[in-house]
């Protein structure tokens, strides 16, 4: 059943994950159900929030009984769409393509990494993890075949653009992009940006902030 209704806003959307990661450990503990307030305390969250949260998607608790943890967690991976499976494939395999490559937790967030490209001749034919590093070229015939859904950008910024250039141009609809520009892409083309460095400017913030504080007392 699709619960979604529109103009969900990302902010709830990017709360998801969360609910998700918890409601797992809460699985692995044993734990069957839990009120929106115990929830709300695990996740540093108020009980409203969690309730408003979850009642855009047509609430999944009940008054008195709080939240079947199996049944949310569930409801919540249908919302988010990772018990689908997508074809992903890495373009640029150096030190960041090859670290996301490793990553084991890929295929919990519905991802099949499938193979990687690069325009490095030394790294074509290297495999990693069983996931074959892939001549640039052989891209466009490789997504034409294989059914690839994503494209991860991890080339140097000055590549970036005409990476994704290319993989519009082969159909691919959505991009995790790591390289650290804005990417320009067709409309109907879904760019998720992930930037490590933007989250470390928020801690120094954070570390700025306390000292300041801490100065002034
Ligand atoms: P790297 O130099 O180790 O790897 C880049 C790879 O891209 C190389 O193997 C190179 O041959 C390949 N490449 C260059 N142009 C290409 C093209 N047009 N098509 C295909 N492959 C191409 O660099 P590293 O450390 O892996 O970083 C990669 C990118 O990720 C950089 O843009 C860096 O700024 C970014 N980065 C982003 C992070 C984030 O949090 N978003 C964290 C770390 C790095």
């Amino acid at each position: 059943m699709d619960r979604m209704k529109p103009n969900i806003s990302m902010a709830v959307i990017r709360r998801l994950p969360k609910y998700y990661r918890y409601l797992n450990e809460l699985m692995e503990k044993g734990i069957t159900r839990i009120s929106s307030k115990e929830f709300g305390r695990i996740l540093g969250f108020t009980a409203s929030q969690i309730r408003q949260d979850l009642n855009c998607f047509g609430g999944f608790g009940q008054q008195g009984y709080g939240y079947n943890v199996r049944e949310l967690r569930d409801e919540i991976a249908n919302i988010l769409g990772i018990n689908k499976t997508k074809n992903a494939i890495i373009v640029g395999a150096g030190n960041l393509g090859q670290a996301i490559a490793n990553y084991s937790g890929f295929r919990g967030s519905g991802f099949v990494l499938k193979a990687m490209f690069d325009i490095n001749p030394r790294l074509v034919g290297i495999s990693i993890r069983d996931i074959k590093i892939m001549d640039i070229d052989d891209m466009g015939e490789f997504i034409k075949n294989s059914g690839v859904n994503a494209g991860i950008i991890c080339t140097p910024k000055e590549g970036a653009q005409s990476v994704a250039d290319r993989l519009t141009g082969e159909g691919i609809k959505a991009i995790w992009n790591f390289a650290p520009t804005d990417l320009e892409v067709p409309e109907d083309v879904i760019v998720e940006n992930v930037h490590l460095s933007e989250s470390l400017m928020v801690l120094a913030y954070m570390m700025n902030e306390r000292d300041r504080m801490e100065n002034t007392q």
